[in-house]
């Protein structure tokens, strides 16, 4: 999974050295960054005019927390790559007005001539980014509160005895489907089979806010055979 993901991005960025990366955070990409960073060390690849733009970030964590997407980011992918902090871009999640900062994100976005390569994970709940079931499927990058199962799932991140954070901005589904020209969506383990499987078998709809990803003309999926359960239980049956 690591491999096919990490080529994807190798691919591109040998072919596009300019190429703008969405960036996606939660422990299912982090083998894929590690590849990345050797695909670096032996000179594969180059980061030093790509441009990236991350999902999400809590609000309320600073950049310096250890749980904060910025320290993610830093730890696992920019402080070993040569890449130019400020063509890194991740919401600000200690803006004074949010919805500010939250504009501010979205025009940068809009003005960086498209995302080339997006990279998502998903929720067990079917989200994305922190586009929680009932987001709105044109929604622009917006503060998301997060819903109990979300903040259960991240808490095992949170072992000082603070809470995970309630609320969080997050690109929007809108964002993610009109700036992304090509998304790669990574899922491992038998806790997403549900949510693969809504996603890519049921209809349209923000109960499962994956599944708008079936509109967009671009996706890859890579996942192992734990989060592709459901769907190979239903190929068997038929
Ligand atoms: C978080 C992030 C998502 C991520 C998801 C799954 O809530 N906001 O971008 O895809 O969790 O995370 P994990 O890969 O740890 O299962």
């Amino acid at each position: 999974m690591n491999a096919l993901a990490a080529a994807s991005v190798i691919r591109l960025l040998q072919t596009n050295p300019n190429a703008v990366l969405g960036l996606a955070t939660g422990s299912t990409p982090l083998g894929m960054y590690r590849l990345l960073v050797e695909a670096y060390q032996v000179g594969k690849i180059d980061f030093s005019l790509v441009t990236t733009f991350n999902l999400d970030e809590y609000i309320g964590l600073n950049a310096d927390h250890p749980q904060s997407y910025h320290a993610y980011m830093r730890t696992h992918l920019f402080r070993h790559v040569h890449i130019h902090p400020e063509r890194t871009h991740i919401p600000n999640g200690t803006a004074d007005d949010p919805d500010f900062e939250c504009r501010r994100y979205e025009a940068l976005i809009a003005g960086s001539n498209g995302i080339d390569l997006q990279l998502l994970g998903i929720g067990a709940n079917g989200h994305i980014g922190f586009n929680e079931p009932g987001a709105d499927p044109c929604g622009r990058t917006h503060v998301a509160e997060l819903t109990e199962s979300t903040r259960k799932a991240n808490a095992r991140f949170f072992t000082g005895g603070e809470d995970a954070p309630r609320y969080a901005i997050t690109m929007g589904l809108g964002t993610i489907l009109t700036h992304s020209k090509r998304i790669l969506l990574l899922a491992a383990g038998a806790h997403k089979a549900e949510a693969v499987y809504r996603m890519l078998k049921e209809k349209v709809s923000n109960d499962c806010p994956a599944s708008y990803l079936q509109t967009h003309p671009m996706v890859e999926i890579v996942i192992d055979q734990g989060a592709a359960s459901m769907l190979l239980e239903t190929a068997h049956e038929k």
